[in-house]
């Protein structure tokens, strides 16, 4: 169905592998709209509760967007590349159904911006992070000028983004970039194991937290006042009586979603 990704839905946890190993799975615009096109299917199934975004092979995630592509834009066209990969991160961030990236390799670039946009990311031992745009006379487009202070802190994200400089995975454990480094082979058990842990949760709870942690980084929205609502909104659900009568009944709660 698709050109540039794969997909498998297992246990309810769909993983999407983008899946160009030979130009270390750079983003062309082919996998742009096909990321775009899968997130829909992702928002629409009843079937998806979790989602893994990995890379093909075991050299790399994604080595950032395809510089092939970049020669004879021009200054409007790449505001357009830029509009387009910023629209489609943002439906990533916004996905009220949890994105993880299994970082299995390099993530440069608009690769890094694309781990960046996932919830959280889970990291093998070989992992290296860095937007190298600065070697080609450019800045990151895809959100990672903005993402990147969010998540590690403006000195240390304008240090990589003015240096180039790659770090390693467990420079990103101690920055707070990734949540678990892993041996390369047992990186996408971890990240499935991490996903059935909340899958077994109520789905709608878990949007809401997703919702109301975005809400942070969002100046059109008071934070607080999303938590409200949500918190408030639980208490009509079906998952929210279940949850607390399975506890008072000294019972595992089973969530439907409703
Ligand atoms: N866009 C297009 N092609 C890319 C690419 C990218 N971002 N990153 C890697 N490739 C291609 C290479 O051109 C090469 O293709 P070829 O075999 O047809 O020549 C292939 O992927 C393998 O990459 P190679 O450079 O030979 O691997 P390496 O192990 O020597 O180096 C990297 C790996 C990641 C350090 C290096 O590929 C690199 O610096 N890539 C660009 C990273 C970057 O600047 N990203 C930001 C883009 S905005």
């Amino acid at each position: 169905m698709y050109k540039t990704l794969l997909t498998s839905l297992e246990e309810n946890i769909f993983t999407i592998t983008i899946n160009r190993p030979e130009k270390l799975n750079a983003i062309n615009q082919t996998v742009m709209s096909e990321l775009d096109a899968v997130m829909d299917e992702v928002y629409n199934s009843n079937e998806i509760r979790s989602v893994i975004i990995t890379g093909a092979g075991t050299k790399s995630f994604v080595a950032g967007a395809d510089i092939g592509e970049f020669l004879g834009l021009t200054i409007d066209e790449g505001r357009k590349l830029a509009q387009k990969g910023q629209d489609v991160f943002l439906k990533i961030e916004k996905s009220p159904k949890p994105v993880v990236a299994a970082v299995n390799g390099f993530a440069l670039g608009g690769g890094h911006e694309l781990a960046m946009s996932c919830h959280f990311r889970i990291a093998s031992d070989n992992a290296k992070f860095g937007q190298p745009e600065v070697n080609l006379g450019l800045i990151p487009g895809y959100g990672g000028t903005q993402r990147l202070v969010q998540l590690i802190g403006k000195g240390r994200a304008i240090e990589m983004m003015i240096s180039g400089n790659m770090i390693d995975a467990n420079t990103a454990l101690q920055f707070g970039l990734v949540n678990y480094v892993v041996p390369q082979v047992e990186l996408m058990n971890k990240t499935r194991s991490v996903l059935s842990i909340v899958n077994s949760k109520g789905p709608l709870a878990v949007a809401k937290c997703i919702e109301a942690a975005n809400a942070v980084f969002d100046e059109t929205k008071n934070g607080y006042e999303v938590e409200m609502n949500g918190f408030g909104n639980c208490f009509g659900t079906q998952d929210m009586k279940e949850g607390a009568t399975a506890f008072l009944q000294k019972r595992k709660a089973v969530f439907i979603g409703k």
